[in-house]
């Protein structure tokens, strides 16, 4: 899985990166993006974290 995160799309709620911290990180922006480390088969919740995003900013 290659997660991404639509910038146009996402509104910055941090559900991604509280359901799956080690995929997705709050930036600076008050934007969420792919930890540059990120393992979505070893991290077992980018499929929980994309269905949760209210805006479906995330794609995987
Ligand atoms: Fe943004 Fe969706 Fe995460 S709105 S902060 S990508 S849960």
């Amino acid at each position: 899985m290659n997660p991404k995160v639509d910038h146009d799309l996402c509104i910055g709620c941090g559900v991604c990166s509280d359901v799956c911290p080690d995929v997705f990180e709050m930036g600076d922006d008050g934007l969420a993006h792919v930890k540059a480390d990120a393992n979505c088969e070893a991290a077992g919740c980018c499929q929980q974290a994309a269905d949760e995003c209210p805006t479906e900013a995330i794609s995987l």
